[in-house]
């Protein structure tokens, strides 16, 4: 009797284990209309680190494995050759016989050689491999229009690749070469003005857009550029778990403390994206030009041993969480942003594989993209949610986050338990019946990773505690867990 009294005592003086399971009340609406474009599953190469060169490319070879395993997410479109690399990047270095390339340095990242044998065609043939669109940002930094305009000509003139989507510059307020708004809007509406659309190639022009929460810079592109004269307008959001650019912090070496902020951090981008989107509305209230979020992602110190320049980090269960949130918050916003493209698809910052001689891995954030790639081109479903909050120290997150849509008759709901100790209950009202199956991706902790030696500690697995009844969903999230559920009717 003694021992059981001790016993309750002592479990009671864990709040945790104290807590009565919590619940989130979530409502999913009807069709709302809106479609969650495929583009928001995006990805980005740059030539950068080993992102290209021994990443996606080996030996003088495109990667099979690497194709193989993009084309299983269904990536939409990959974004080339950069990021600061592109507003140094003279595409005619770039084409004809190998061995007749220039060699050139690439001084934006670590002042390696450049031998150019990736260029304008293997990229195309990178893009048609994987069944994915080429998404080229353009050099307005160090190139002119009649370059841009010549690249153009050359992919959709004369070797008909159809190229669209097309980004005049990047970060032109940084890298792309330090220019004020007002400056950089006039140099858009003249690059654009010689950016031909050849017949069965429509350019999907997009501006350099702002940096986080940089609003001056949208206001004057839409002042300046405008709705019509665009497809879309960027924005650049990088997670840093510890808030601030150095020392960004470690990527598998991080408290609770450090993950919670890191989801706070992450979060943000929900309310920076509101602010720009007020903005873009005053002026474009028919929602004509997509918000793009062209580089986003968790950017981590880089592995011990590894250059700086590189930008080679680990993935952990953390990453996949934060980016699970942010493809909810991206699909909830849909009606505006219609493009996005996580920084960078190998090797580089929150990549969705890691490559070590010919050896490959995915990690948790591509298993996030498995599991969400229903919602592509799916129509969005409204959601309300009441959730518990997860505190800890100074900060507090949603401990629940979904994003609902419905495509071919099937509907989908992915839903984030982000809290590191609870299970959380679910409890949906929704209008759909049928067969209920999910998927679940979780681990131990949320310092999990996947390595070489052991490839599969965080992955994908059945999910079978969820139950629907009467338009009611019910089921319980494990902690820290991502849960995709599909209802077939
Ligand atoms: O993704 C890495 C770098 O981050 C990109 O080159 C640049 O656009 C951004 O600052």
């Amino acid at each position: 009797m003694r021992s059981k009294i001790i016993f309750i005592v002592t479990v009671c003086l864990s709040p945790y284990l104290c807590r009565a399971q919590e619940t989130a009340a979530i409502t999913i609406g009807d069709s709302s209309g809106v479609t969650i474009s495929k583009y928001i599953y995006g990805q980005f190469a740059e030539h950068l680190g080993r992102g290209i060169y021994d990443g996606f490319y080996r030996d003088g070879h495109i990667r099979t494995d690497i194709v193989n395993a993009l084309r299983e997410i269904k990536v939409p479109d990959l974004r080339w050759p950069g990021g600061c690399f592109a507003d140094q990047y003279h595409w005619r270095d770039g084409i004809g016989p190998k061995e007749e390339r220039p060699k050139t340095v690439n001084t934006t990242w670590g002042m390696v050689t450049e031998d150019n044998s990736f260029g304008t065609n293997e990229f195309m043939e990178l893009c048609k491999e994987i069944g994915c669109e080429p998404y080229i940002a353009g050099n307005v930094g160090t190139g002119s229009p009649q370059e841009m305009k010549d690249w153009i000509t050359y992919l959709n003139y004369d070797h008909h690749y159809h190229v669209s989507l097309w980004g005049v510059g990047n970060e032109s307020w940084g890298c792309g070469g330090n220019m004020t708004p007002e400056y950089y809007a006039n140099l858009y509406n003249h690059f654009a003005a010689f950016l031909p659309d050849y017949p069965g190639s429509h350019l999907k022009k997009v501006i350099s857009g702002a940096n986080g929460d940089d609003y001056h810079w949208t206001e004057v592109m839409m002042k300046q550029v405008g709705p019509d004269n665009a497809w879309g307008l960027s924005l650049h959001y990088y997670t840093f778990p510890t808030g601030k650019w150095k020392p960004r912090g470690s990527a598998t070496h991080f408290s609770e403390q450090e993950y919670v902020h890191t989801l706070v951090e992450a979060e943000n981008i929900d309310t920076i994206i509101a602010h720009h989107e007020r903005i873009m509305d005053r002026y474009d209230p028919q929602k004509k030009l997509a918000l793009m979020i062209d580089e986003w992602g968790v950017w981590t110190d880089v592995e011990p041993g590894t250059p700086g320049y590189a930008m080679y980090q680990q993935n952990s269960l953390r990453d996949a969480l934060a980016a699970a949130t942010t493809l909810n918050i991206f699909n909830n916003r849909a009606d505006r942003v219609r493009g996005a493209n996580l920084a960078q698809a190998v090797n580089v910052i929150q990549s969705l594989i890691l490559t070590k001689g010919d050896k490959m891995i995915r990690t948790p954030t591509y298993w996030v993209f498995d599991l969400y790639k229903d919602h592509q081109d799916a129509k969005l479903l409204p959601v309300q949610v009441q959730s518990p909050l997860y505190n800890y120290g100074k900060d507090t997150v949603k401990a629940v986050n979904l994003s609902a849509s419905i495509k071919d008759g099937l509907t989908h709901v992915t839903l984030v338990n982000l809290d590191a100790h609870q299970s959380i209950r679910v409890n949906a009202q929704i209008k759909a019946q049928g067969q209920l199956s999910g998927q679940i991706l979780t681990s131990k902790h949320f310092t999990d990773i996947n390595t070489f030696g052991h490839p599969e500690t965080v992955k994908i697995v059945r999910f079978t505690d969820a139950k629907l009844n009467n338009n009611e969903l019910t089921a319980n999230l494990p902690p820290i867990s991502v849960v995709e559920l599909t209802i077939k009717p």
